[in-house]
């Protein structure tokens, strides 16, 4: 209802919006009534009630309100999306299925221009590289598309590499733990999301993915954010880039280690058995500081990854701090285990290794 009354006009507006209404005839006598009771005694006053039809239009309507009146009733009505820059990502229900295009096509409407292009995850992610098998549903299909994060640009493309804007805050909390003086081996690196903004705080940063998409972005994106000089990328498996890292003169410098690859990366520890084992027993090298990522399903989560960490290093991590990060599923959460590498482990038999 809008109700228009400057005190120093003494013609009166009252606009009266009732979606719906069926008994109009009543509620216009009933307004006349009142209205009348108002002016009473103002002889001058006129009184007069105009019917009008107004029509909203597609472009009046709110983006739920339409998908409301559109879908099926009692439809969960599927309102939330993730952004990955231009791109919005729907997680469709399969009962949303047969409304996927519509239910995109509203969603692109009601949030142009940011929103250029409208996806589906079409299936759990299965594959090495960690790539979501994504359905373009509404407008233009290009998936390569650019996210900020912590003040950086990072350029995706979402069908050939793994990005989750969701982590920007776990990222963030990692990145605190860093300091100047860090050297840092990202081994599961992606486009770089840890390795680049790490790159603008650390000494130096070695980082490394076995997809080459991954790798070809990561570079793209350290020349983007002119880090290219506080960076080395590498495209191999995460195991022999540990080996390569360890056995090399860059060693002695490595204070960080990030393994985010949630799914395995745990099964990767088994790779600092013996990584010191023919350095100079006379020098002191300092051991780095491990940040495994890991799921779990079981009842109590730390101490079933906690034990995993053990079974992998052959030996118990000694002061190891233990995060929730996310609940991934019903029962499944995301975890992440930071510890210093066990000198125990570090200088081990090569051997005993998985
Ligand atoms: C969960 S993603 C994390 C990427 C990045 N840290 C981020 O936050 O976006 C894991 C990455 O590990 C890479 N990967 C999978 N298996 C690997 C392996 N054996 N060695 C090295 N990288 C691997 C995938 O290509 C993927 O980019």
């Amino acid at each position: 209802m809008e109700y228009d009354n400057n005190p120093s006009d003494q013609s009166w507006k009252l606009i009266i919006l009732i979606p719906g209404v069926k008994f109009m005839q009543q509620i216009c006598c009933a307004l006349i009534a009142v209205a009348q009771e108002a002016i009473r005694g103002n002889s001058t006053s006129t009184f007069d009630l105009v019917r009008c039809k107004l029509t909203l239009f597609y472009d009046y309507w709110q983006m739920n309100e339409i998908l409301e009146a559109l879908l099926p009733r009692d439809m969960v009505i599927p309102s939330a999306f993730e952004t990955v820059g231009h791109i919005a990502h729907l997680n469709l229900r399969d009962e949303h299925l047969p409304y996927k295009k519509l239910i995109a096509k509203v969603v692109l409407d009601k949030n142009k221009p940011k929103i250029q292009t409208v996806v589906n995850k079409i299936d759990a992610i299965h594959n090495d590289y960690r790539t979501m098998q994504l359905e373009v549903l509404a407008g233009n299909h290009s998936l390569v598309t650019m996210v900020v994060e912590n003040g950086l640009r990072f350029q995706v493309d979402l069908a050939a590499v793994y990005w989750n804007s969701r982590l920007a805050s776990e990222r963030q909390r990692l990145l605190n733990d860093f300091a100047h003086h860090d050297v840092l081996c990202d081994v599961f690196a992606g486009v770089g999301p840890i390795a680049l903004s790490a790159a603008k705080i650390v000494k130096h940063v070695y980082a490394n993915d076995l997809n080459p998409c991954a790798v070809q972005y990561m570079e793209k994106n350290s020349v983007l954010n002119k880090l290219e000089r506080h960076i080395e990328i590498f495209n191999m498996d995460g195991r022999r880039f540990i080996d390569a890292m360890f056995a090399s003169q860059k060693a002695h410098s490595i204070t960080q280690v990030v393994m985010n690859l949630p799914n395995d990366a745990v099964e990767y520890l088994d790779a600092f058995r013996g990584v010191f084992k023919d350095k100079p027993k006379d020098k002191e090298y300092a051991l780095p500081m491990i940040h495994v990522y890991g799921f779990s399903k079981a009842r109590d989560p730390e101490f079933d990854f906690h034990e995993r960490i053990r079974i992998a290093l052959q030996e118990v991590a000694v002061n190891v701090e233990m995060r929730r990060v996310r609940h991934v599923a019903p029962g499944k959460w995301m975890l992440c285990a930071s510890f210093r590498l066990p000198k125990s482990v570090a200088y081990a038999h090569a051997m005993l290794r998985m």
